[in-house]
């Protein structure tokens, strides 16, 4: 069972940022990651849609034998409520570890939750942090147009496009004053540095993809769930479209050139 490895999931290239953080905590695990990107975003759709996308997604990690699902992904984990129920080996999803990290972070109990349109709408984040603190005040602002520009590379810390963008959907959430944000799409993440430098270096943000992952390793230690192996742990990367644009974007993003460790799957299939 140990040596089994831990399935990861995403629309597309976001839950790499969970990836990441997981190499670096328990380097000596196995990962199997998909990334959906023939069919992302999935934060505009319908709940019922992306239930069925998340299903099949689930599914096909199991066809790789995982001994753990970890939807790296705000979309599912805020819509899908039903996914763990159906899965025969741990779940994981990443609204109480980042609910909880951003409780634990704030000072003046003013908390900024960015996501997609489907993530907002459900107040999922919103939700989980007020069950920990009812006083917290909560902003929620949906940015839809993050993902495609990441999905599309625009990553540099100076892109012009992503700049832009980030003025214009924070700019009401920074004039309110909240000390603590919430990256509640695990695609935000890779344009941390642009978000950070627009609302200034005195916000914390709260990274999705790595309060999951020291989530992860927690409950795969509890219970004793860990590789016993001491040999690095080996990382396969699949999505639903062309190899190329994810593997170019990854690279940049993971540091490390995945090369042609990039399998296209029929998602249709699971
Ligand atoms: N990374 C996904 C999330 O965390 C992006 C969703 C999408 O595909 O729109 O919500």
């Amino acid at each position: 069972m140990s040596s089994q490895p831990i399935g990861v999931f995403d629309s597309g290239l976001g839950g790499l940022t969970a990836v990441k953080q997981l190499r670096s905590i328990m380097p000596h695990e196995n990962i199997v990651y998909f990334g959906d990107t023939g069919r992302v975003p999935y934060g505009n759709r319908s709940v019922s849609t992306i239930s069925r996308y998340a299903k099949q997604d689930a599914r096909f990690l199991l066809s790789h034998n995982v001994k753990m699902v970890i939807a790296a992904c705000g979309t599912v984990s805020s819509t899908v409520l039903d996914l763990g129920d159906v899965l025969p080996v741990p779940y994981i999803n990443v609204i109480i570890p980042t609910a909880a990290a951003a409780v634990e972070a704030t000072k003046n109990g003013k908390i900024g939750v960015i996501g997609t349109r489907a993530t907002i709408g459900s107040c999922s984040y919103k939700k989980e942090i007020e069950k920990i603190d009812p006083k917290i005040q909560v902003i929620q602002r949906e940015c839809p147009l993050f993902v495609p520009i990441v999905e599309e590379g625009f990553i540099s810390p100076d892109d012009p496009i992503a700049k832009l963008t980030v003025e214009r959907y924070l700019s009401d959430m920074k004039a309110q004053n909240v000390d603590t944000v919430i990256l509640g799409c695990t695609h935000y993440p890779i344009l941390k540095q642009v978000i950070g430098e627009f609302v200034g270096e005195s916000v914390k943000l709260i990274d999705s993809g790595k309060e999951t992952a020291i989530y992860a390793s927690k409950l795969l230690k509890k219970e004793n769930m860990l590789n016993k192996s001491d040999s690095a742990g080996e990382c396969s990367f699949f999505v639903s479209d062309r190899t190329e644009d994810f593997t170019n974007t990854a690279s940049i993003f993971l540091n490390s050139n995945i090369g042609d460790n990039v399998t296209r799957v029929d998602i249709w299939n699971f």
